[in-house]
């Protein structure tokens, strides 16, 4: 997993996965009975997420780790006492390390919010409850594929919300253009990227253009500055929130989509399908999404409304309710640690 040293990763790639030569021979499928069901169950899986692989080798040690998973899984959900539940999704052929090492890509300066000004310092009252969805603020979830540039993806959301919060519309802006022309500093595209860095590049080349001018493809490419021309929303800059208290996360979420930094690289938050998410989590900051809201769940339970870039196959259609005002001031998955937004 992307251990969180100060360049720490936090989104992922996939590739080196299909590419592993495998060392073991291909065995005849003589399988006990139970593993004859769970044999079915991979193949609609396989069918269900479009998965091909490369040979019987491949499909074979594939089938295991799917095995296993489901295990894991159904134990998980059996178990009482946790509220929220796992399921079997598009990355249940993966054991949990590769998983991590391909997806998330957060490069965690770790608690390095050095906060020059922050805005909603004095905001006082807030709403009981926010879902930046229902004020039109929030894009369709999007899909980051095997490219760890979820930094991308969750500064692009933060950005899409503070332009419909001040201009009216909502306009879904590009990634692929940060993945291909924010190179300089510490964004490199697939291998990871900072929200912030993706904030100052923004801000440089004053805006970026629509997804559909601008369309992702999920690799690194060259960039294609004739798109600068038509960049379709700005930012004026960014502001870090002040580390380490949900109290004051709250007061900049009530205000617009925020971008965070979570620890997304336990087994619990690669197959998270639903309810709200109590960890298992450490802090080391791995991965970058957008909290778009806030509320209370039916039992009480304080939760982060979350968008994340791994489809709607994932968690609640996309997005993951994450408890809030947990015992430790970093926040649940240290979602508290690294939130900053842009600036209108
Ligand atoms: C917050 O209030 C203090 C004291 O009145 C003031 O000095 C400061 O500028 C205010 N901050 C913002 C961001 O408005």
């Amino acid at each position: 997993m992307a251990v969180a040293n100060q360049h720490g990763c936090l989104c992922l790639a996939l590739i080196f996965i299909f590419g592993t030569n495998l060392v073991f021979q291909a065995t005849s499928r003589t399988l006990p009975i139970q593993d004859s069901a769970m044999y079915e169950r991979h193949e609609q899986w396989m069918a269900q997420y479009g998965r091909v692989y490369k040979d019987s080798n491949d499909k074979e040690k594939r089938f295991k780790i799917f095995k296993e998973n489901v295990a894991r899984i159904d134990a998980f959900n059996t178990a009482n006492g946790k509220p929220y539940k796992l399921g079997i999704n598009q990355f249940a052929d993966l054991t949990n390390e590769e998983f991590t090492a391909s997806r998330n890509r957060f490069k965690g300066h770790m608690c390095s919010n050095t906060a020059a000004s922050f805005k909603y310092e004095n905001v006082t009252a807030v709403p009981s409850a926010m879902d930046w969805r229902q004020k039109g603020a929030v894009t369709p979830v999007k899909d980051q594929g095997q490219c760890g540039c979820c930094w991308a993806f969750s500064a692009v959301a933060a950005m899409e919300g503070i332009n419909m919060i001040t201009t009216g519309k909502l306009i879904s802006l590009s990634e692929q253009e940060l993945v291909d022309c924010d190179t300089k500093g510490e964004d490199q595209g697939c291998q990871g990227g900072l929200m912030d860095d993706a904030f100052k590049f923004i801000q440089k080349i004053q805006g970026l253009t629509t997804e559909t001018d601008y369309p992702y493809r999920g690799v690194d490419g060259t960039c294609n500055t004739n798109k600068e021309a038509n960049h379709a929303a700005k930012i004026n800059g960014y502001e870090d929130v002040p580390a380490n208290s949900e109290t004051v996360l709250l007061k900049a979420v009530a205000n617009q989509p925020v971008s965070v930094a979570i620890d997304a690289g336990g087994f619990e938050f690669q197959f998270y399908s639903g309810g709200i998410f109590t960890g298992a989590c450490e802090t080391q900051l791995d991965h970058g999404v957008t909290a778009v809201g806030y509320g209370v769940g039916d039992d009480g339970t304080k939760y982060w409304l979350v968008k994340n870039s791994w489809g709607t196959s994932w968690g609640e259609k996309g997005y993951i309710r994450m408890q809030r005002d947990v015992d430790a001031k970093e926040g649940l998955c240290g979602i508290a640690m690294a939130a900053s937004y842009p600036t209108a």
